[in-house]
């Protein structure tokens, strides 16, 4: 028997949510980055109506920037994350929207780029930094995308006046290794892969690292960017 919308919204109340994606009627997961996302997507300028548009959410989380495709026209949607945990509140999500957009559960290295196709629009949003083989996955990208993608990506931000080409290392929170770009490194790597006509579309949190535990001489901040294949 299928759950009524009452009870699936009972079940939302459950979990812990990264983003706010409207559920309609008012309703809104709690997400810990609150409007951020939703900021985020604003940022982008993309069109109201993406009808006609094939898009493909890579490292999706709860699903916000999939579901916003589908809502603004777009067909076929797909979004690909390895978390069980994201997996969970992706399917709610879907159910309460009835919604058609496709999740694959997999491992971005372990993806079948033949079986899956290109797309016209592909989001790959804050999982950079994430990955154990970023370059190798950013060729993944590339080859994943037929029209463009929208990137963000946390870079790091000389202190200095000089524009070092780097990878900078940084500890999280719970002691994963990230590494993020300098501009200059960032550009030269989203060539390689095979992008072109790279443009930024904003920068936001600008975070001071931490000298004593990240690399000295660096800060960070995130820089949305589009670019096209
Ligand atoms: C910081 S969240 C960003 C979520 C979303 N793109 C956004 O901008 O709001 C990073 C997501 O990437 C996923 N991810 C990280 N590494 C991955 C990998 N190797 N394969 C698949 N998903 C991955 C994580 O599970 C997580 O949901």
């Amino acid at each position: 028997m299928s759950e009524t919308r009452t009870e699936l919204l009972a079940d939302v109340a459950q979990h812990q949510w990264y983003q706010s994606i409207d559920l309609g009627d008012g309703v809104v997961t709690p997400g810990e980055t609150k409007d951020a996302t939703r900021r985020k997507f604003e940022m982008m300028g993309l069109p109201d109506d993406l009808a006609g548009q094939s898009v493909l959410d890579i490292g999706c989380n709860e699903g916000f920037f999939a579901f916003e495709s589908e809502r603004r026209g777009a067909a076929p949607v797909v979004a690909i994350d390895k978390s069980p945990v994201a997996r969970e509140k992706f399917l709610l999500v879907k159910e309460i929207l009835n919604s058609s957009v496709e999740l694959r559960s997999a491992e971005l290295m372990e993806i079948d780029r033949g079986e899956l196709g290109r797309f016209d629009l592909v989001f790959f949003l804050s999982v950079f930094h994430h990955l154990r083989h970023p370059l190798a996955v950013l060729d993944r990208v590339a080859d994943l995308t037929r029209g463009r993608a929208v990137m963000e990506f946390v870079e790091a931000v000389p202190d200095g006046d000089g524009e070092p080409s780097a990878m900078v290392r940084k500890l999280s929170r719970r002691g994963h290794l990230h590494m993020l770009p300098t501009r200059k490194f960032l550009l030269e790597i989203l060539d390689q892969a095979g992008f072109r006509e790279v443009a930024i579309l904003g920068e936001h949190r600008f975070h001071k690292m931490k000298p004593e535990k990240d690399m000295p001489g660096f800060n960070e901040q995130r820089v949305l960017l589009q670019a096209s294949r």
